[in-house]
């Protein structure tokens, strides 16, 4: 009895030491600095056209974990190597889901792509497929001779131009070389024969962008947002775009539906089968909804990301005829007389690889990374990140951290000279494709994009500003997105050599 007693003593202790530390813990520690709020807006008032620079601005007044309110959504903002570590490495498993969104919702047939899926099963096991399928090495290399073809044709347009001594307009061009190759290895089909190669579809995969990454009213006032969403017209754009994205997967389906059996099979093959095979993800069957959704996923994920990257990289050198001439003598010295230089042969140009990981820091794709949800309460600098927080990474921001980079706002690709930092999330102050469990799966596949791309513009031609234009007049600012265009298309004359 007496036993007994003593047990029931222990357990009752237990019970309310353990009550006491949660009380305790909740109340010690807080949230993070916050600017000032205002009623119903919360701090949406402080967000400009471009997030990642007002956010950016913020952080350098209220530090480097920031508390904001979106309407009734709570945001944590991180924007230093230390702080993205905690939450990206430290703490992944407890904000690794992805935030329901309107846009993200309505693109993604109710999230069941990778990128905006909830850290689920079916995530976990569409995530683990693509890599193994799309995504690997083997592959990346298997879509060598696509490549080639598409840069080949690149080329030829870009003489022609350069013969007539007429700018190029190097946004489009680079935008259409990745479409063919993205179209092409992942869907089989040449960017020609699709819809996408029509005037309306065009701007396709930028409104997208734009959309995704724009602020909707949906978000931040569940009940009555949508009116306003009416409102703006962002409902009507996000319907359309949706619908247009809709045709080209049917399209995309279609083709693959008539095409006959001998031809090599392909990604969307592949999904294909699984939805005919009723195949379970998750806990649910795979649909032709679940097809589309990846095929979105790719087409939006895939396209403008390298292409963005090689732009700014084009358009910093271009505005710095030293180092344009620096990255093309390194290229000319070993492979000069080559007609086209090889994804392998890639690898040996130090110097390039510098130039790219420069651009990475100053010009990140996609600058605050796709929003995180806090599943489970966790600690940064001693703040609390509470559950069902929005949490976003300022990479733009943390690119131009002081105490991380010397001469921040510099274009010093040297700076990569003898240093171990790459771009694979484990250095947290070189973070273009994120880091943790949902960094970007295409992380090879991309950098050889961007590298293959690069190389052989830059050994083939030399590049001129147009005629009357100085260095000083290229222009560097941003397009708002979820990805970061270059606001004003880059205009070059391709001279061949
Ligand atoms: C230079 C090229 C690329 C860059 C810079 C890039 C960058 C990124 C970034 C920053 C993220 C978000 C990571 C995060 O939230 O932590 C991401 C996610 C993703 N990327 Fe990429 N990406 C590139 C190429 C590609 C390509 C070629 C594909 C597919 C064909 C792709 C597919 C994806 C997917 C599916 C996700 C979502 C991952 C998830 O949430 O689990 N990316 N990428």
């Amino acid at each position: 009895m007496a036993i007994s007693l003593y047990l029931l003593y222990l357990l009752v202790l237990t019970l309310v030491s353990i009550i006491f530390l949660k009380l305790f813990k909740q109340s010690n520690s807080k949230l993070p600095p916050s600017p000032p709020t205002l009623p119903i807006i919360g701090n949406l008032h402080q967000l400009g056209e471009l997030p990642h620079q007002s956010l950016w601005r913020l952080s350098k007044k209220y530090g480097p974990v920031i508390f904001m309110k979106l309407g009734t959504v709570p945001m944590i903002v991180v924007s230093t190597p230390d702080t993205a570590k905690q939450a990206l490495r430290v703490f992944d498993l407890n904000c690794c889901s992805r935030p329901s969104l309107a846009g993200s919702r309505k693109l993604s047939y109710n999230y069941k792509d990778i990128a905006f899926s909830p850290f689920d099963d079916y995530w976990k096991e569409i995530r683990k497929l693509s890599v193994q399928e799309l995504f690997n090495i083997k592959r990346i290399h298997s879509i060598q001779p696509i490549k080639y073809e598409e840069m080949r044709k690149l080329m030829t347009s870009l003489a022609e131009s350069g013969a007539k001594k007429s700018p190029v307009n190097m946004s489009e061009k680079l935008l259409s070389l990745t479409a063919g190759v993205v179209c092409r290895a992942s869907f089989g089909v040449s960017f020609q024969d699709t819809v996408l190669d029509s005037e309306r579809f065009n701007e396709l995969v930028p409104e997208a962008l734009e959309i995704l990454g724009s602020f909707s009213a949906s978000d931040f006032y569940p009940y009555i947002g949508w009116i306003l969403d009416r409102f703006t017209g962002l409902h009507k754009r996000r319907e359309r775009s949706a619908q247009d994205l809709d045709a080209f997967c049917e399209q995309m389906i279609d083709l693959h539906l008539k095409k006959g059996k001998e031809e090599n099979e392909d990604f969307v093959d592949l999904l294909m089968k699984l939805e005919k095979e009723k195949v379970v993800l998750g806990q649910a069957k795979f649909t032709t909804n679940n097809i589309k959704a990846l095929l979105i996923n790719i087409l939006l994920a895939g396209i403008d990301t390298s292409a963005i990257t090689m732009t700014w990289a084009m358009a910093e050198l271009s505005r710095n005829p030293r180092l344009m001439r620096k990255v093309q003598s390194e290229i000319r010295e070993k492979y000069g007389d080559k007609e086209l230089i090889s994804l392998e042969e890639t690898e040996e140009l130090e110097y390039m690889k510098m130039v790219i990981k420069e651009t990475w820091r100053l010009h990140p794709t996609t600058p605050l990374l796709l929003p995180r949800q806090v599943m489970t309460e966790f600690e940064i600098d001693g703040y609390k990140i509470p559950v069902n927080t929005r949490l976003q990474v300022n990479v733009w921001a943390i690119g131009r951290d002081p105490d991380a980079w010397k001469d921040p706002e510099e274009f010093i690709p040297e700076r990569f000279m003898d240093s171990n930092i790459n771009v694979k999330g484990q250095n947290f102050e070189l973070l273009p494709f994120g880091s943790g469990r949902r960094m970007c799966p295409a992380i090879y596949m991309g950098t050889k994009m961007v590298e293959f791309g690069l190389v052989n513009l830059l050994n083939r031609f030399d590049w001129e500003l147009p005629e009357g234009m100085k260095c000083e007049d290229v222009k560097m600012e941003e397009a708002p997105g979820l990805t970061i265009y270059k606001k004003h298309d880059l205009l070059l004359v391709p001279v061949k050599r």
